[in-house]
């Protein structure tokens, strides 16, 4: 019995459409969003703006990517940064907000066919009618929702393909169905809903409710490990990875996703896998730091990283689309690592190999079991309509995770075929691809600027008449939306300003601050001397600020620490230690009212503060122990109108 463990003969894996084929594959895409992960992108000056969305979405170039996911904003903080909601108010509707437009419009420029998805993570706090809940009100959240998806075609002529519930919350089902049949009475048939963005457990539920099993087009689980649940499989419905991967995107980042683009088909019948996220483009201390395909947080600089797990995306993406369809004969290799093979139907077929071992695979979650990958040798006998296929283009990544001298996406000779079969010899930690298609490419541009840190000495006035985008550049709002805004009867210079627009607290995703607040900068700062106008419209109880060495943002936001000088519109000022306000380093008086001009400005230096009023000293020496260190900041004291103007900040 042993004999036949031993033997020296390579396992033969047989590529075969004759008994049938599996599932229709619908693509690998990338996630904006959820939240503000393409923040900086956006600032880059060109050409490299336009060179980074090559690497993502052009064709034949690099990611390639088959689907643009974006989140729908909801004006609240979603993991690095708040987006702005379409409807900030009832009876506000503005689709020309944030930046998710453009980037949908950017992706489409360059592949036409992407598949373009929307999903909530948040909702302005209108929609939960003051409860921070979104489906007291069914009609009122899926209007909310359509008018984002008719808003998108009418305003960018964009065609919005699936929508989802509410990001890895709690689904309901009368509003899916809601949902659904709001979609249909505008004859958005062809939108499919995509249900319910958590854990697959949503099967269950519509096993037993035919309504909402009719109603949900695509059950889409997050981080599954490649598994899924046999309710899935029951339903018969279309199953997708609608969020995975959220790694550190270096040599590791890039193996967890060459296992997963695999094996989410391979162990869960899993049709589509979409990265979390599409390129880290926030600062690097923001929660979940360079979790993209890519980095480019650096539009100062202009430096951006092209990381592996875009190649390892190519590797499938460029020689397979959406509608393809997997052979029923993909799986697991026989000494570790697994196969997929697609076909377009009309003769062509793509196999992705990969061998990645385990702790070369690690992804952010869920915990992955032990399991093992030797060196080996492996026969592929292809069958049926392939059995006459006598050449394939090759292309192959290899990790050398010892040598830590990778090669990425290169491509080989290609092997001829004996009588249908090629053999491979497979190393630990590569992936291949086979292929008919000649297509495919390694897209390059030449080096980008070197990588600098944030500029010491940074201003904005806001004066821009016709702003590309409704937010100033850098500043990454973390609870509130800060936006561009013209003051047509400010009697003064403050007609360009940029004002904090959120006024209710939003239907959360996570824990906002009480207060608004949007940082800038580097977040190494130590001793800056950071001034701003700030323009108060809340009586009695309104505030605004300026803060230096603030430490936290993203879901830690609510216990951000720094330095804040606030004055309020009942004529005081503080100066605290938190953004919370509870830490009070000095207080007093300061004449201050809603609706005039105050210039404050706010000098940190080694373990001393001060501040100055209208260019007048109003406090100093408060003592600052910690942090020592931390980005510039503005903001308001609770959701209420307040507008900015003459940003500045010298860092030492
Ligand atoms: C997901 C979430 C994303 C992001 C990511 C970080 O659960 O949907 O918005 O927070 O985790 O790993």
């Amino acid at each position: 019995l042993l004999l036949l463990f031993t033997s020296a003969q390579p396992l033969t894996y047989d590529l075969d459409d004759r008994k049938g084929l599996g599932r229709v594959f619908d693509g690998i895409g990338g996630l904006s969003g959820g939240g503000a992960t393409s923040r900086l992108l956006v600032n880059y000056a060109e050409p490299y703006r336009s060179q980074i969305l090559d690497y993502l979405f052009k064709p034949n170039f690099g990611a390639s990517l088959h689907i643009l996911k974006v989140e729908i904003g909801g004006d609240a903080q979603t993991t690095d940064g708040t987006e702005p909601s379409h409807m900030h108010y009832e009876n506000d509707e503005n689709y020309f907000r944030g930046y998710e437009w453009w980037l949908m419009k950017e992706a489409k420029k360059r592949n036409p066919n992407i598949t373009l998805i929307g999903l909530p993570w948040a909702f302005p706090g209108w929609v939960g009618n003051g409860k921070n809940w979104p489906y007291d009100f069914p009609d009122i959240t899926a209007s909310y929702v359509v008018n984002w998806i008719l808003g998108a075609k009418q305003y960018h002529d964009l065609d919005i393909q699936y929508v989802g519930i509410w990001n890895e919350r709690n689904f309901d089902s009368k509003y899916i169905k809601v949902l659904r049949e709001t979609l249909d009475k505008v004859d958005l048939t062809d939108v499919g809903i995509i249900a319910a963005d958590g854990g697959w457990t949503i099967a269950e539920t519509m096993l037993a409710d035919s309504a909402l099993n009719y109603s949900v087009q695509v059950i889409g689980a997050h981080y599954p490990g490649t598994t899924t649940i046999p309710e899935a499989l029951q339903t018969q419905k279309t199953l997708w990875s609608s969020e995975d991967y959220s790694t550190f995107n270096n040599a590791i980042g890039g193996g967890c996703w060459a296992r997963i683009l695999n094996q989410n088909y391979v162990n869960g019948n899993m049709t589509a896998t979409i990265a979390w996220n599409l390129v880290a483009s926030y600062y690097n201390e923001l929660p979940f730091g360079r979790d993209g395909l890519m980095t480019a947080n650096e539009p100062w600089s202009g430096y951006y990283a092209v990381e592996s797990p875009i190649w390892i995306t190519a590797h499938t993406t460029q020689f397979t689309q959406p509608g393809w369809t997997y052979l029923q004969t993909v799986g697991h290799l026989d000494q570790g690592g697994s196969y997929v093979a697609l076909t377009d139907g009309e003769g062509n077929l793509t196999v992705v190999i990969e061998t990645m071992t385990h702790n070369h695979s690690v992804c952010i979650r869920p915990p992955l079991l032990p399991y093992k990958v030797t060196p080996q040798k492996a026969t592929f006998q292809l069958q049926g309509s392939f059995a006459n296929i006598k050449k394939l283009q090759v292309w192959r990544s290899q990790f050398n995770f010892e040598t830590k001298r990778p090669s990425f996406f290169e491509k080989l000779a290609p092997v001829k075929l004996l009588n249908g079969s090629f053999t491979l010899d497979l190393d630990e930690d590569e992936v291949y691809t086979l292929t008919t298609l000649t297509t495919g490419q390694k897209g390059s541009y030449s080096d980008p600027p070197a990588s600098a840190t944030f500029p010491k000495s940074y201003k904005d006035d806001f004066s821009v008449r016709n702003p590309p985008f409704t937010e100033a550049p850098n500043f990454a709002d973390q609870t509130g939306v800060f936006e561009y805004h013209i003051n047509l009867t400010d009697p003064g210079p403050h007609i360009f300003t940029l004002r904090q627009v959120v006024t209710q607290r939003p239907v959360t995703w996570v824990a906002d601050a009480d207060q608004t607040i949007s940082v800038l900068g580097d977040h190494k700062w130590q001793n800056i001397t950071v001034t701003c106008d700030v323009y108060m419209e809340k009586s009695n109880t309104g505030g605004a600020y300026v803060a230096a060495r603030v430490n936290k943002g993203g879901g830690f936001v609510r216990g951000a620490e720094g330095v804040f000088f606030w004055v309020f519109t009942d004529g005081t000022y503080r100066v605290t230690n938190d953004l919370a306000g509870e830490r009070v380093l000095a207080e007093g008086q300061a004449g201050t009212h809603e609706y005039r001009w105050y210039t404050l400005s706010l000098t940190v230096e080694g373990q001393y503060a001060s501040g100055k009023l209208n260019g007048y000293l109003l406090w100093k020496n408060a003592v600052v122990l910690t942090p020592k260190n931390g980005w510039a900041a503005i903001g308001t004291r609770s959701f209420e109108l307040a507008q900015f103007d003459n940003f500045a900040v010298v860092a030492q």
